[in-house]
């Protein structure tokens, strides 16, 4: 029959169509644009139909065809990664069915009656990246891209601390010439949660789960960004490996990488057969929620490398491998009603508070919806049916609503125009995804204020969480973190249900704060983004609060790890009239803070004058600009090239030729401790 009459072709036809329309459509919101509209399992839903047809009718298929494919197109903006082997991707289990047909179907290949050995590692849920080492130094680093063709992303990948700069190890130990670490680049739950309310209180838009938020944060072209995210990396494979010793199976490989310094996940083990995979597979899965980094499944490898090598790949999945991917944690449920929150620094969080369900066990009942654009993206009304899942395995989150439960009686839902704690009006800033509440002295605010200042990573006072700033603000008898160091015994016996124990023992722990570490009284001050880490790397540089606050812009970009954003936060902070008088009425209180962190290198010493030195390579523990400033801040000068000029060159790993000319030329070569040590010489 010709293909114009045959109507079951047409609807074929019209329908893979489609179906790869709509497959491009979601490949580009998961992978360009790091905000997918539907779960996993629905776009494997599509993947899977357009696969049925295809089989069909073979004749329909094209290369082009995504299911000739892994992955989308690179980014544009970022140089190619041609990966010098193919990054493969995994065939997908459900059930445990699905794990059994694939060892059933191994021992049949393999015709052999032995339990396969199989190592067991978790599936991570992060950005698969590729790293090119060369005599055991980090010379590139690329995401998978469509498994051919990555982005190259070197820079961003030096930014990330697990990633060693070079294998740990000398020559001597097996370390190949040029070899591929395969793994993923994640962040933790907690830390994606930090990281969030960060972005939240800054007004920026929140990542959806812990995967976007590590895609997100690894392609940035400022690399100085991605330092700043908390990423993580986990390897898990090789690519090419040329030299070193001979690696006979998946468990010496991942003996191997951990040797040579690279994080391996814990949970990776070594069993035999199909009932102790399966054992494994139930134990991660009951392991899930308390694990740090988001996983979607376990992986199942088979541990000889010689059999893999004789099961070989079919198509772009390896026969010797399977994804055992776990139940989805998604539910619906209805939206009853949209409370806003007021934060901190005053931006209206809204909340969705739902009819509770329980997704892995846990009972759910409440999602930030972030703010009002993410609730029109979403379409999200008031009444609504929703499906909700556990991102970050804490985080509950309203993945979309179920429009065909839509009654007509549902409410769109809009910000309000006046602060729900103090009735102060609401503003939008330009370019801000947040709505904040204009008044400084909102209760909602001076609490969440003061909350942060007493907390653990801040003054650290014992008794003064949530519930007793709350009655203190209400009492009237405080109204900022430093009206604390005031109160007295008798003000704190008037409130109700506080005794004479309890108020000798907040009180004396009120006194025992007032000498904190220097980094902790920076991040109790509440300064938009500067967390725990970012006051921490404050406390290195500058000796106290006074010579923080005096600090220009320009000057605190050069510390490692903190961009212009962050220092435009802080110098606005300590410009502001009221934080000034704040911090007066701190230090009148007596708080002073202790620094332990400062680098001895104080700025008034000369002992490097005249000096000129040359950089090369890149340092572990700061960046080239705050290496330059150091020198300078102790009277030296840096120079780009080594002359006979040159006094000092400093390096560190991956050196250029500036390094062979300094030899040559015999100037000292001072390594990374060298230096450190010549810095910090009185
Ligand atoms: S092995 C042929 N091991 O899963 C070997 N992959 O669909 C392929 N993944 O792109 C990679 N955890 O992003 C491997 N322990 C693990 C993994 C893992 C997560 C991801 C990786 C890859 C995808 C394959």
């Amino acid at each position: 029959m010709a293909a114009e009459n045959d109507p079951d072709l047409l609807i074929a036809v019209a329908r893979i169509e489609e179906l790869r329309g709509l497959i491009a459509y979601h490949n580009r919101r998961y992978y360009r644009l790091d905000d997918p509209e539907i779960s996993d399992a629905a776009y494997d839903r599509l993947l899977n139909e357009l696969r049925d047809w295809e089989n069909r009718y073979p004749e329909l298929v094209t290369a082009a065809s995504p299911t000739q494919r892994v992955g989308a197109a690179p980014l544009e903006k970022f140089v190619p990664f041609s990966h010098p082997s193919p990054m493969l991707s995994l065939a997908n289990a459900i059930t445990e069915e699905d794990i059994r047909d694939f060892n059933d179907r191994l021992q049949r290949l393999l015709a052999g009656n032995d339990a396969i050995a199989y190592v067991l590692e978790p599936k991570l849920d992060g950005v698969a990246v590729n790293l090119l080492y060369e005599d055991g130094a980090l010379v590139s680093g690329g995401t998978r891209g469509d498994g051919t063709v990555g982005e190259d992303v070197t820079l961003n990948i030096r930014a990330i601390a697990g990633v060693p700069s070079a294998i740990a190890g000398g020559p001597t130990e097996g370390i190949p010439t040029r070899v591929e670490i395969r793994g993923e680049v994640v962040i933790a739950t907690a830390a994606f949660r930090r990281l969030n309310r960060e972005r939240e209180e800054a007004g920026e838009a929140s990542f959806a789960n812990p995967r976007n938020a590590a895609a997100g944060s690894l392609r940035q072209l400022d690399s100085r960004i991605t330092a700043r995210r908390p990423l993580d990396f986990f390897a898990y494979a090789l690519g090419i490996k040329e030299g070193g010793a001979e690696l006979k199976t998946q468990w010496e490989i991942l003996t191997a990488l951990k040797t040579w310094g690279f994080p391996v996940h814990p949970f990776a083990r070594l069993v035999q057969g199909i009932e102790e995979s399966l054992a494994g597979y139930r134990l991660l899965l009951a392991q899930r929620e308390e694990l740090s980094h988001e996983i979607d499944g376990m992986v199942l490898k088979v541990n000889e490398l010689a059999l893999q090598a004789e099961l070989g790949a079919v198509s772009r999945h390896p026969r010797w491998a399977l994804a055992c991917k776990f139940p989805a944690r998604q539910e619906t449920t209805v939206i009853e009603r949209i409370d806003v929150q007021v934060g901190r620094t005053g931006v209206l969080t809204p909340v969705a508070i739902m009819r509770p369900v329980r997704i892995g066990g846990v009972m759910v009942g409440r999602a930030s919806l972030h703010n009002q654009d993410e609730i029109d993206r979403k379409d999200i009304r008031i009444g609504d049916a929703v499906v909700v899942q556990r991102a970050g395995d804490v985080i509950p989150e309203v993945v979309k609503v179920v429009p065909g439960r839509r009654t007509g009686r549902e409410l769109p839902f809009s910000m309000p125009t006046s602060c729900p704690a103090c009735g102060a009006e609401v503003v939008r800033l330009p370019g801000e995804a947040a709505h904040r509440c204009v008044n400084i002295a909102c209760p909602a605010q001076v609490k969440e204020r003061i909350v942060h200042f007493a907390s653990r990573g801040g003054m650290d006072i014992e008794g003064l969480g949530e519930k007793m700033v709350s009655r203190l603000v209400d009492a009237a008898l405080i109204t900022d973190p430093a009206d604390i160091y005031s109160l007295t015994a008798a003000e704190l016996l008037s409130l109700d249900r506080t005794g004479k124990k309890s108020t000798e023992n907040l009180l004396q722990a009120i006194a025992a704060s007032k000498n904190p570490p220097l980094e902790k009284l920076i991040f109790a001050l509440g300064i938009r983004l500067v967390g725990a880490s970012t006051a921490k790397a404050l406390a290195r540089r500058y000796a106290g609060l006074k010579e923080l606050a005096d600090a220009g812009g320009e000057e605190l970009t050069t510390i490692r790890d903190l961009g212009p954003e962050v220092s435009g936060s802080i110098t606005r902070f300590f410009r502001e009239p009221a934080n000034r008088r704040f911090l007066a009425k701190l230090e009148a209180a007596g708080v002073v803070s202790v620094n332990r962190l400062l680098s001895p290198a104080s700025p008034a010493a000369e002992s490097l004058a005249g000096k000129a030195f040359v950089i090369t390579g890149v340092l572990e523990g700061m960046t080239r600009e705050e290496a330059k400033s150091r020198i300078e801040a102790r009277g030296g000068k840096t120079t780009e090239s080594v002359s006979s000029r040159t006094h000092y060159v400093v390096v560190g790993a991956s050196p250029g030729s500036k390094l062979k000319k300094a030899q040559a030329l015999g100037i000292p070569i001072l390594d990374e401790p060298a230096f450190l040590a010549l810095l910090e010489a009185p």
